[in-house]
């Protein structure tokens, strides 16, 4: 793109301001600007713009909604499923995919939250625990499970760089596929691009609904779809409690032809950082907690019980069929009143002490209420869910390793093994995903 193209294509979009500073940048820097100016998605940005002007954050929020139903498959159905699951495990129907492309700010870890070390003994990171599940799932099934892994232009690198150094966790070099989601530009209240330096624009990821459009332009879809790859195991990188593929939930998936399937569980309380499935005007959907009321958070059923009791820790299943579709549309955009340090227009940097403008992001749980058919999957939290999002209290490192202990210690329980409660306790999923598993492969103890 040429200065007197970006130019044009700013001023039509009233963002001239973008190279109010052109006079002042060397060569690469200019270079650099107009790179970043050829890729900017002025469909999106004017759909931003509309929604700032319109205060649509809660768009829907209005409108009464109800908790979801919640299926609890037991006895010979759940045999079932987990037969079903099995058998497209070892068909190779199965896909894996970890979206891990956020900042992790809140956790405060210098570097991609997947490389957070969080083995009780090994200090093995959380990357380490999911690619061991899915190299114990590939080696239980005897296939090769692909292992699709989002990143950010922020720490694509680092990803990278840090399954590299521990030899991709054992896993074949070609069944990890990692893909770039896009960026956006963060607006000011005025719907005007934010420039962090004066040849720079701001930018931060589109969010995790970027794994869409990021599978079509990676050509991640086209890698499925030569696996023959049927659904589409997704989950989100601070779980390293999560049961990558669990069988059951796939073979229910698969039974019920749906679309999409999401597991749920209860809440620890009604302000729980966590989404709600619900149906409204006859469609399921997903509230984002940030976008209930506190009423909404803290509504009691007469039985004494929470009414929205349940919710999502974003482990889901997605017919390929249905993502390939959903990526072809254009999702809702969320908006975020944030602190970003910015330039002025007379050049010099403002850190800001409040919220001084805004940034966007798509929810992939947005595309929930054009699934023609969905299934929502209860599962015993203290077996599955416990994320490292905090640096302490609740879903910190601390609680993290405390429940990985505590389902190692139920397992050997389950063997018959008793360890004392000062001593730690680590398994390599590689070796044993479960309690039978452990029985099969024996005891072997490392220090
Ligand atoms: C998220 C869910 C929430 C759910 C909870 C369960 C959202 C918006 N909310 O909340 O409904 O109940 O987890 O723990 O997701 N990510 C990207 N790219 C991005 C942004 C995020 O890949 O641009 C990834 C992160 O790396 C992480 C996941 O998405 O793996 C969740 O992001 P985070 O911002 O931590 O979501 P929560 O607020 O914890």
């Amino acid at each position: 793109m040429t200065y007197e193209q970006a130019k044009n294509v700013l001023a039509s979009h009233d963002q001239a301001h973008v190279l109010q500073f052109w006079g002042q940048l060397n060569d690469s820097q200019k270079e650099a600007l107009l790179r970043q100016i050829e890729v900017l998605d002025f469909s999106s940005i004017t759909r931003m713009q509309a929604l700032l002007k319109n205060a649509q954050s809660k768009v829907s929020s209005s409108s009464p909604f109800e908790p979801a139903p919640v299926e609890n498959p037991t006895g010979a159905e759940l045999e079932t499923c987990v037969a079903e699951g099995e058998k497209l495990l070892k068909e190779g129907k199965v896909a894996v995919l970890l979206v891990a492309g956020g900042q992790g700010s809140r956790l405060g870890y210098d570097g991609p939250k997947g490389a957070y070390p969080i083995g009780p003994i090994t200090h093995n990171s959380l990357f380490w625990f999911h690619a061991r599940k899915v190299l114990g799932l590939s080696q239980t099934y005897g296939v090769h499970i692909p292992f699709y892994v989002m990143t950010s232009e922020s720490n694509d690198a680092a990803t990278r760089a840090h399954f590299e150094s521990n030899d991709y966790f054992g896993l074949p070099r070609e069944d990890v596929f990692f893909f770039i989601q896009g960026m956006w530009p963060a607006l000011t209240p005025a719907g005007k691009i934010i420039l962090d330096t004066p040849g720079h624009i701001f930018m931060s990821p589109d969010g995790h609904g970027g794994t869409l459009m990021a599978l079509n332009r990676s050509g991640a879809f086209d890698d499925m779809e030569n696996r023959g790859i049927r659904h589409i195991f997704f989950f989100q990188v601070d779980n390293p409690m999560v049961e990558i593929a669990d069988p059951a939930f796939i073979g229910l998936h698969e039974i019920r032809n749906a679309d999409m399937s999401l597991k749920v569980c209860r809440k620890r309380d009604g302000h729980e950082g966590m989404g709600v499935v619900v149906t409204r005007n006859g469609h399921y959907e997903m509230v984002e907690y940030s976008e209930l009321t506190d009423e909404q958070m803290e509504r009691i059923n007469p039985d004494g019980s929470l009414w929205l009791a349940y919710g999502s820790p974003a482990i889901h299943v997605f017919s390929y069929d249905f993502l390939k579709t959903e990526a072809a549309r254009a999702m809702p955009i969320h908006l975020a009143h944030k602190k970003i340090a910015m330039i002025s227009e007379s050049g010099e940097l403002i850190k800001p002490e409040a919220p001084n403008g805004y940034k966007f992001e798509k929810f992939i749980f947005d595309i929930i209420p054009n699934a023609k058919r969905l299934v929502t999957f209860e599962f015993e939290r203290k077996n599955e869910f416990s994320p490292v999002k905090n640096a302490t209290g609740n879903d910190s490192p601390a609680t993290t390793q405390r429940d990985l202990q505590m389902k190692w210690r139920t397992w050997l329980e389950q063997l018959e093994i008793r360890v004392p409660d000062t001593l730690s306790i680590e398994i390599d999923p590689a070796y044993a995903l479960n309690a039978k598993q452990l029985r099969e492969h024996g005891l072997r103890i490392g220090c």
